[in-house]
């Protein structure tokens, strides 16, 4: 069984798509990380964002790997060209680069022909932005999760400071609404929903709510 969450940035999707994965056994995809660190590698070996040929030859010639501890179906690390990038895939810098490495549809088919590899043989929970539209199409449970642009800000100005990066939340908000903006209007597989997708709004809305609204949709798909 493969379950698409798909919805904007910040919108609650690691944090549903997790706790869902935990609490139906199902694995974990992360298909935003994949193009983080593509895009992580991008800056790393100075390949310019515009320059589609190189991207496009980084996201074919480096797959992405994750790593996971002991039995567990979650995710503990991301590796791309021998590099444990974890941790740096979520800085800043990574942030404002990924919409447009994400842009070129090269990267996306190297990126497409991954995720169907990785989460093609096991029960699935599977994030992103395309995953309804275009990865999965057949999926069997569709949710696009979204919430108000001050809700996200908020909530990713929470990560951001967790993680050491002092911002100010009209300044995330910005940005935010930046990427949304550019990932809603690229050629490529743009941001969608999908036509039989469930529209969550997470608003207000504490995660055991979300997950079991989730956990139950998925039970009648069983
Ligand atoms: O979910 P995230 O913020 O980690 O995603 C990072 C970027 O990758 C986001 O700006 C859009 C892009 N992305 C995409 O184009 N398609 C996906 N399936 C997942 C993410």
């Amino acid at each position: 069984m493969i379950i698409a969450i798909d919805g904007p940035a910040a919108s609650g999707k690691s944090t549903v798509a997790k706790a869902v994965a935990r609490r139906l056994g199902m694995h974990y995809l992360d298909t935003g990380a994949m193009y983080r660190a593509v895009a992580w590698l991008a800056l790393e070996r100075g390949v310019p964002a515009d320059d589609a040929g190189q991207l496009a030859a980084l996201a074919f010639a480096h797959p992405v790997t994750f790593a996971y501890e002991d039995a567990s179906t979650l995710p503990t690390g991301v590796y791309i060209a021998d590099r444990d990038v974890t941790v740096a895939i979520r800085q800043p810098e990574v942030d404002a680069a990924v919409s447009a490495v994400a842009s070129v549809p090269e990267v996306r088919a190297a990126m497409v022909s991954q995720q169907r590899r990785l989460a093609g043989e096991d029960d699935t929970v599977v994030e992103g932005r395309d995953i309804g539209t275009v990865v999965f199409p057949d999926a069997e449970l569709k949710v696009f999760l979204t919430a108000s642009a001050d809700e996200r800000a908020r909530r990713r100005r929470i990560d951001l400071v967790g993680a050491g990066h002092d911002v100010e939340t009209n300044e995330v908000r910005e940005r935010l609404e930046r990427r949304d903006y550019a990932d809603s209007t690229r050629e490529a597989s743009p941001l969608d929903i999908a036509e039989d997708a469930q529209r969550l709004d997470t608003t207000g809305l504490p995660v055991e709510e979300v997950v079991e609204r989730i956990a139950i949709l998925a039970g009648e798909r069983r």
